[in-house]
């Protein structure tokens, strides 16, 4: 076994990428040898990355992938709506990941891609997930496992449940980090295996 330091790069708008981003750290943490922190994407600059073994990387999915200025801005519009009931993030109106993916330097070996998503099939929603894999592969990154989806509910609140999948899914990545196997801690193999077969029929290609 091995010590790893992870950083969680999270993208938000309305603070439910954020909420999973910080119970993947904690549940990376979990595992001994692991330090985790999650880290908003206009913080996660070269420094913050210095030193890290492991980096995964989350966003919300707007228009089938990963945000535009223009949908991070029909965003911050919706929440001015009062009935919205939405509350922005302190950065949601800054670079998104596409841009940090565009300008960041070398990565870690080891990452993940996560993203939230509405909840329904991934044919219709699709998965900013897939996206974020794939920038990371490009990066020259060994991505540790399948890009992961939270869900949201249509009014943009985390369904029931998440927090603690993301929390379980944070500790998985953290005992493959650390040398053992993904499979290794999997309370929810169930929800693993039906988002594996979601996949599946997901035809989005989005880069
Ligand atoms: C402009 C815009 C476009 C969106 N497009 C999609 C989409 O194509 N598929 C989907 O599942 N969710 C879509 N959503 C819902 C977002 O995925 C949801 O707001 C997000 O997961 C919430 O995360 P956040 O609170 O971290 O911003 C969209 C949201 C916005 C604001």
């Amino acid at each position: 076994m091995r010590d790893v330091r992870a950083v969680v790069v999270y993208e938000s708008m309305y603070g439910n990428t954020h909420l999973v981003a910080d119970a993947v750290a904690e549940g990376l943490r979990s595992v001994d040898g692991v330090d985790a922190e999650a880290v908003a994407v206009a913080q996660a600059s070269a420094d913050v990355l210095t030193g890290a073994d492991m980096v995964v990387v989350g966003g919300p999915t707007h228009v089938h992938g990963m945000s535009r200025p223009s949908t991070r801005h029909a965003a911050a519009e919706d929440a001015q709506k009062a009935e919205r009931d939405l509350e922005l993030e302190p950065d949601a109106e800054g670079d998104g990941l596409r841009e940090w993916f565009d300008s960041v330097g070398p990565l870690p070996a080891l990452t993940a891609a996560f993203d939230t998503r509405l909840d329904a099939p991934v044919v219709i929603t699709g998965r900013a997930s897939k996206g974020i894999a794939k920038r990371l592969r490009r990066h020259g990154s060994d991505v540790l496992d399948e890009p992961r989806s939270f869900l949201v509910t249509k009014d943009n609140h985390l369904e029931e449940h998440e927090v603690e999948e993301a929390r379980s899914w944070g500790r998985r990545l953290g005992v493959a980090a650390t040398g053992g196997h993904v499979g290794d801690a999997v309370p929810e193999m169930e929800a693993a295996a039906r988002q594996e077969l979601e996949y599946q029929g997901d035809e989005t290609d989005e880069g």
